[in-house]
């Protein structure tokens, strides 16, 4: 009887919850692959910038499919009005959770509250925003980027410890104000700043793509006459970077030390030959976790406001070692 009532209890609030759903809209879904099939998820990415962002998507929508999550997903290709415009969408698509990738840590407080006003709970995943009200937001998942930025300064610290002479060193820096640019500088800088033999003699921006860390570093290479180290905010950018070095007809990894951030498979292969010095890693296989906090906040459950990656740093010769089984 009581097994009765709970199966038409249950088809009842299946039923209310997949009419709560809507639908439509003009971004890719995702079919469900069983399991919870009422949660539709609205998810904003930042873009299909480098090699980390492939495999993110990818993990993102996999997870669902697995999850049994219907994904409306949509490419903000690197503007924040994109973003604005697609979770201002999942709003009226009446979706029964918001997570998204913020492109730059500002400016979200106004989206993030017609979300509230909507009852929509909202998952920050991968970037953080500034926002002053965290109750915007019911977790951030992602990791920490100033460790990231001070186990990148580590290295270098250990790596010229005997040495008294000038480090001169070039920064390419991941999207202007986003969290992982502005984090990773800062912890870098953190690190090397009691040393002052370290020196970042020029600093730019490179977007986060391999494109513009060659163009940036052909510039650096032409500015600066004596550079010791790169510091490139991912590996996309350092990779970039190594075919200026090399059009340059200097030898990255010898001539030029580098270090990346991100661990992607071309990333751990230049590592692997020689061509990047130090790798940190930022995993992108976020999608299981994720899912299970989508279903947690949208049972009202409660779910921790930070949850953070767990991360580890790669040499050269660990490069060599974990290559193979390498997942992204
Ligand atoms: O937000 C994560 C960063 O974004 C990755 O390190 C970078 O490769 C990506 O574009």
């Amino acid at each position: 009887m009581f097994k009765r009532i709970s199966a038409l209890l249950l088809a009842g609030l299946t039923a209310m919850s997949v009419a709560s759903c809507g639908g439509g809209g003009g971004t890719t879904t995702a079919g469900t692959g069983g399991g919870d099939e009422s949660i539709t998820m609205g998810f904003s990415q930042v873009g299909a910038e480098s090699g980390w962002r492939t495999a993110n998507t990818k993990s993102v929508q996999d997870s669902a499919k697995n999850a049994g999550i219907t994904l409306k997903f949509s490419d903000a290709q690197q503007k924040q009005e994109n973003q604005i415009k697609a979770i201002r969408s999942y709003i009226q698509q009446k979706v029964d959770v918001i997570a998204f990738s913020p492109v730059v840590e500002s400016g979200w407080d106004t989206v993030l509250k017609e979300a509230q006003n909507a009852k929509i709970p909202v998952i920050l995943t991968d970037r953080a925003v500034d926002s002053k009200d965290t109750s915007l937001y019911k977790t951030f998942l992602g990791s920490d980027f100033v460790v990231e930025g001070k186990k990148a300064g580590q290295w270098l610290v250990q790596e010229y410890k005997d040495s008294t002479d000038p480090v001169n060193i070039v920064e390419l820096q991941g999207t202007t104000g986003s969290a992982p640019a502005n984090d990773r500088k800062a912890g870098f800088a953190e690190v090397i700043a009691p040393e002052s033999k370290f020196k970042i003699v020029a600093s730019q921006t490179g977007d986060f793509t391999r494109a513009k860390g060659k163009e940036v570093m052909e510039a650096f290479l032409k500015s600066q006459p004596d550079i010791d180290v790169l510091y490139a905010h991912n590996d996309d950018m350092g990779l970039g970077a190594i075919e200026a070095i090399e059009g340059a007809g200097k030898v990255p990894g010898k001539d030029i030390k580098i270090i990346t951030v991100d661990a992607v498979k071309d990333g751990m292969q230049a590592l692997a030959d020689g061509k990047i010095n130090f790798i940190v890693e930022c995993s992108p296989l976020l999608g299981p976790q994720l899912m299970d906090l989508a279903k947690k906040v949208v049972k009202g459950e409660q779910v921790p406001a930070r949850v953070i990656t767990v991360e580890t740093t790669f040499t050269q010769e660990q490069a060599k070692q974990v290559l193979s089984t390498r997942q992204y």
